[in-house]
């Protein structure tokens, strides 16, 4: 698939006023682009808020060579990484002799292994003066402690006073993206759907791109399961010879404890997510 294809790709921000992010995250990077480099970052946060898009575009921005590797390509992954840094040392840019440093982000650390990671950092100090890393993660307790050391940790999460101004920015972004790509959506269904996936702008961008096929976004968009049972249980209600039949009754009987057990399974889903990530986080 192209990646002009998919919108989290075509919509991916280019530069870091373009990210979505609260004022004091944006900040902080603002003040590394005015320094013209970065310390080692470590960027922590829960999936679809925006990191690997900021790791790239700080690179985009200071003009600096990056590679990307992925903490699941377990494979070679040290080789990778010592063979990358030493390339950068290397080579010589001979566009900006000002150029500080490259970068290599290792994407999803959080995958990487303990030992790895002891041997990521038994290297970050030796590669210091060529190249940084930028390492992402979901759960920063699953990185190292010495690792932790050596980075400026950033938080991604969303605190209570930032996110409805969050929210609404995104709205605003995902109104555009909409009407760029000449899809009709009912505005109050795109707000539902960023309250119920917030922070996650993938999935609401995923969301948004899947169930735009036919050209508009309206409320079949959510809870469409729920929506099923009511309206079976609305076809029944309206059948003249209801009150004669049973079966009719044991249907909605049915339908009503399906409908609680789907809302409390969900309840309890939901809880259970939000005590993970309290923990993680
Ligand atoms: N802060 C943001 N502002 C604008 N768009 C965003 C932002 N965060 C994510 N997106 C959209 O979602 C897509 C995925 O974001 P990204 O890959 O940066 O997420 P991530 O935080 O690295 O997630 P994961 O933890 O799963 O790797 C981006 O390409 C972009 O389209
Ligand atoms: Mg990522």
């Amino acid at each position: 698939m192209r990646d002009e294809f998919i919108w989290v790709e075509k919509y991916r921000p280019k530069t870091i006023d373009d990210c979505i992010l609260p004022e004091s995250t944006k900040k902080t990077f603002r003040e590394f682009l005015t320094k013209g480099e970065i310390p080692n970052l470590l960027l922590a946060g829960p999936p679809g808020i925006g990191k690997t898009t900021v790791a790239k575009a700080l690179c985009a921005e200071l003009g600096v060579d990056c590679y990307v590797i992925n903490g699941s390509d377990e494979g070679r992954f040290l080789d990778t990484v010592r063979n990358q840094a030493k390339n950068f040392a290397s080579t010589v840019s001979l566009m900006d002799a000002d150029r500080k440093h490259k970068v290599i982000i290792i994407d999803e650390a959080d995958n990487t292994t303990h030992d790895v990671q002891l041997l990521l950092r038994a290297n970050i100090e030796s590669f210091y003066k060529n190249c940084r890393f930028i390492f992402t993660c979901n759960f920063k307790n699953r990185i190292i402690e010495p690792l932790h050391s050596r980075c400026a940790v950033i938080e991604f999460s969303v605190k209570g006073k930032d996110k409805s101004a969050i929210a609404a920015q995104f709205f605003k972004r995902l109104v555009s993206i909409l009407e760029l790509e000449g899809i009709e959506a009912d505005k109050k269904v795109l707000a539902e759907l960023i309250n119920k996936h917030f922070p996650d702008w993938r999935r609401v961008l995923n969301e948004c791109q899947r169930h735009s096929v036919g050209g508009k976004i309206d409320s079949s968009i959510l809870a469409s399961f729920l929506r099923l049972i009511f309206m079976i249980l609305s076809k029944i209600l309206k059948r003249r010879n209801f009150q004669k039949s049973e079966s009719g009754v044991s249907i909605i009987l049915t339908m009503i404890l399906l409908y609680f057990f789907v809302v409390f399974t969900t309840l309890y889903l939901t809880l259970l997510r939000v005590l993970v990530l309290q923990q993680q986080y």
